[in-house]
Parts: structure tokens; C-alpha cells; sequence
């Protein structure tokens, strides 16, 4: 199958793995990436986003993982890979302001789809995902799933993989493929992410500032 991405990538940013200020926020459920994100939202020169987008296939996800919506776990993994190639490619999305100097933020990127849909749909993420170019840096948000349920526990609604035994096998295969993109190049920070928030900041600050 040639991948979505390929394709794009081949028209419009001439084969580039790796994209320069690029910066991937990813955790389990409760691990504080979307507070993180939101603690770095409107400071000069970043752009903060994430995935799922709020764009119109971001929607669909956001309604199944609510349990509004009911697909096939494949279905989803297909969604998530088209809401990820308009996010990067589409005007004014992730490479357009990278290439504008900003420093891109996302909260979420093809790692989610590795470690989510890789426990639900076997090959099929890391076949969809293969050819998306990769961040220049990473931090992965790393806690213990029973903190993180009681961050989350006072939320109106649960969602379809915020359960225990689920969010276990996350960390782990978190665990077991965030290093390998050090081997593609990618700086990747594992954060202790149940330390005071101030304290997580502190040291995202370190990083992107080394940029
Ligand atoms: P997130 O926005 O971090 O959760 P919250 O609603 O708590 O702010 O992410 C939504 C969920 O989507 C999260 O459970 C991870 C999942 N997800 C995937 O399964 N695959 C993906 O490719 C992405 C981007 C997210």
C-alpha cells in the first residue's frame, strides 16, 4: 500500500524526514500533555495544535472516542491517518509554520496511532504511518496509569481507552518505541510526568529552548 503521506510529502516538502522545530507532545490518558500544551499556547515564535484537530474528520474521532459513534477500530486508524495528513499538509498546517520559523507544538502525532491503534489493529498504524516525517523532538510523558485515572477521574465522560488494563499496555509500548526514533535522528525527553507541573514545565522549557 503507499502510504498517504508519501504522497503529499513527495509534493510538498521534498523528502524531508525530519521536520526542523517540530515538537511532539505523548502520554497515555492523564498524563498532562493537553496542560502542558496549554501552558505554552500564545508565547512568541510557538504555534500550539493537536490530534485529533478540530477539523471536520477530528470531529468524527472525537464522537466515536466519546462512544457516540460507532467504528471498527481499523475504521478509526484510517481517520486518525487522514485528520494527521490534513493537520501536516493542508494550509497553514504543521509544515506551513514550521516553515514560517515557528516552533510547532503538538499535543499527539503518529505515536498515538503506533501505540493505540498498534494494541487494536495489529500492522495496520505502522503501515499508515510509515512514511509521515518525524518531529525533531519528542517528550514522552511517562505515569504510572493509576495516577493518571485520578487526574482524570473527576471528567464529565470517559473515553473508549481510558480504562486501566488498556492505558497499562499504552505505557509500555510507549515505553518500547518512543527510544527507537532516537535511532531516526529524533531527540526524544521521557519526562517523569507525575511531578508538579511546574516542575514537568521547567523542563520542556530546557528542551525547546535548545532548539
Ligand atoms: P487527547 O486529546 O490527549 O485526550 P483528551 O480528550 O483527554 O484531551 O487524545 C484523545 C485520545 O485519542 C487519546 O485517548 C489518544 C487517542 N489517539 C489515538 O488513539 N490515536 C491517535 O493517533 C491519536 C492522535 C490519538
Amino acid at each position: 500500500m503507499v502510504a498517504i503521506a508519501q504522497i503529499c510529502k513527495d509534493s510538498y516538502i521534498d523528502k524531508m524526514e525530519i521536520i526542523k522545530r517540530f515538537v511532539v507532545f505523548e502520554g497515555g490518558d492523564g498524563s498532562g500533555t493537553s496542560t502542558q500544551i496549554e501552558l505554552l499556547r500564545g508565547k512568541p515564535g510557538i504555534w500550539t495544535t493537536c490530534e485529533p484537530t478540530d477539523g471536520p474528520i477530528g470531529r468524527i474521532i472525537r464522537s466515536t472516542l466519546r462512544g457516540e459513534t460507532a467504528l471498527r477500530p481499523e475504521t478509526l486508524a484510517l481517520l486518525f491517518t487522514a485528520d494527521r495528513t490534513e493537520h501536516l499538509f493542508a494550509k497553514n498546517g504543521v509544515i506551513d509554520h514550521c516553515n514560517r520559523g515557528e516552533i510547532v507544538v503538538s499535543d499527539r502525532y503518529t505515536l498515538s496511532s503506533l501505540v493505540y491503534q498498534g494494541i487494536l489493529c495489529g500492522d495496520l498504524p505502522s503501515v499508515l504511518n510509515k512514511n509521515f516525517p518525524l518531529p525533531e523532538l519528542l517528550f514522552l510523558f511517562d505515569i504510572d496509569p493509576r495516577i493518571a485515572a485520578r487526574r482524570i477521574e473527576n471528567r464529565s465522560a470517559r473515553e473508549i481507552y481510558e480504562y486501566f488494563e488498556f492505558q497499562e499496555r499504552v505505557r509500555e509500548r510507549y515505553k518500547t518505541l518512543a527510544p527507537q526514533w532516537r535511532q531516526e535522528g529524533v531527540r526524544v525527553a521521557v519526562i517523569d510526568a507525575s511531578n508538579p507541573i511546574a516542575t514537568v514545565a521547567k523542563e520542556i522549557a530546557q528542551e525547546i529552548d535548545a532548539l
